[in-house]
């Protein structure tokens, strides 16, 4: 292990990843930790430097205080102790101060001046360190991923594949509602590329007879979410010899879950929705990197710009956006203007700017005029919007010239489609999606 470490034990503070996101703006690598860490526990750890005990108003838990453990005032490492009262050591404070510049000269006093860390945490390094902990994990071991071509996945699968090479197979299932060339491209870098052990799977016919005659948004979404795992498990059970289940778990995954408590729950759950008698190890090298980083880690790894600087895209992929019952022509109608908005979006260096911009095509027609005869087709709808963490969001204000060449261009190249519509709504009211 080649960082350094400064632990932070997590007393149901809500503020610890704000801390460790500070203390790496540092330089310095942190990682939280639960409270009642065992001293075994603590030795599996490398480097660490020094321990911030984060208190806070939840370290009282039905009535009882909840401690850490006495050995980690014996180790012989800088403790510091905040918001919490039952503190062994000398280093304490009160509460952190409300300004963010008096924090950082605290915290930098305490891991630069008492622990000593070294400002070490950067990707080379993390990527060294977690190929070795990974070997050591899984050993000569197989291990198995779902690589969905999204940033997190793709990120674990490069890694795993630096650190362990074949004895990672990533399934990769195209549900057939993917964006245009998106399972080709991973089959490009990771197959081609990459050399790794990949297990195409073209389920698209199987997800759409699936999806006939459903109209309704959540059915829509539960139906693809259960055959996700349908295809994924029959795939699973062909492997023989697998004991790991990657995922691709990221620190945002575990801050959303939020309490204490369901952080707790959180270092055991499920894997991946998978039956009870398919029991796997999780290797997750991502657990403990925010989006950033990983997308940093991506880029180290030597993946495709456009790979790991991936807009979001929600799992049930263009289905959503294929509105009502899901058929052919309209899912082939979102996928084309899809394809059109993305390259334009690029050429107006929108890509950069913009957080999310799709299109959308619903399910009623409209009355136009082609080549001087009357048609009857569908409308395309785009969506491009800013957020930051999608609970709002805002309309992206895209020029006129840009939104007319996107216009054209899909009246032009996108069959059976007679209208484009520019959606003006913000969340609230509207969600970003349509359904
Ligand atoms: P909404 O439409 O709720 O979307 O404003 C917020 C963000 O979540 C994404 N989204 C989903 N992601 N499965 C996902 O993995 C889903 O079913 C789903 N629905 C919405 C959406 O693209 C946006 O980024």
């Amino acid at each position: 292990m080649k960082q350094d470490m400064i632990l932070i034990l997590d007393l149901g503070n809500s503020e610890n990843t704000t801390l460790a996101r500070a203390i790496r703006d540092l330089g310095v690598y942190s990682e939280i930790k639960a409270h009642d860490i065992t001293a075994d526990e603590f030795n599996k750890l490398n480097n660490v430097k020094g321990i911030i005990i984060n208190g806070g108003p939840l370290n009282i838990v039905n009535g009882e205080a909840i401690t850490v453990n006495d050995f980690v005032y014996e180790l012989g490492l800088p403790v510091l102790a905040v918001d919490y009262a039952q503190a062994k050591c000398a280093n304490t404070l009160k509460e952190w101060p409300s300004d963010e510049a008096e924090m950082k000269e605290i915290i930098k006093h305490f891991i630069f001046d008492e622990c000593h860390a070294e400002a070490n945490w950067n990707m080379k390094n993390f990527v060294e360190d977690q190929v070795e902990l990974i070997r050591q994990q899984v050993g000569d071991k197989k291990v198995l991923l779902a690589l969905s071509g999204g940033v997190d996945s793709s990120v674990v699968a490069a890694l795993l594949i630096k650190a362990i090479g074949k004895q990672l197979v990533c399934v990769h299932v195209n549900h057939g509602l993917m964006r245009k060339g998106e399972s080709e491209s991973v089959v490009e870098v990771f197959k081609n590329q990459l050399d790794a052990n990949l297990v195409y799977v073209d389920a698209s016919e199987r997800f759409l007879s699936k999806l006939e005659g459903v109209a309704d948004p959540e059915a829509k979404r539960k139906i693809i979410g259960a055959e996700f795992i349908r295809v994924f498990e029959e795939e699973a059970r062909k492997l023989e010899g697998i004991d790991f289940l990657a995922q691709g778990t990221i620190y945002p995954d575990i801050v959303e879950s939020g309490t204490k408590t369901a952080k707790v729950v959180k270092s055991h759950h499920n894997v991946g929705g998978l039956p009870e008698d398919m029991k796997f190890e999780l290797v997750e090298p991502l657990y403990y990197l925010f989006k950033d980083e990983v997308r940093a880690c991506g880029l180290e790894l030597g993946l495709p710009h456009d790979m790991v600087f991936r807009q979001p895209f929600p799992g049930p992929g263009l289905g959503v956006r294929c509105l009502g019952e899901i058929t052919k022509d309209r899912l082939e109608a979102v996928r084309e203007s899809d394809a059109i908005l993305r390259e334009e979006f690029a050429n107006a260096g929108l890509d950069q700017k913009v957080w999310q911009y799709f299109t959308i095509v619903p399910n009623f027609k409209s009355v136009g005029v082609k080549n001087n005869a009357r048609c009857f087709e569908y409308p395309v709808i785009i969506r491009a919007v800013n957020t930051i963490d999608a609970m709002t969001a805002s309309i992206e204000p895209i020029d006129f010239a840009i939104l007319n060449k996107i216009t054209n261009r899909i009246l032009n190249e996108v069959e059976g489609v007679n209208r484009v519509c520019y959606d003006l709504t913000p969340k609230p009211c509207g969600t970003i999606e349509w359904e």
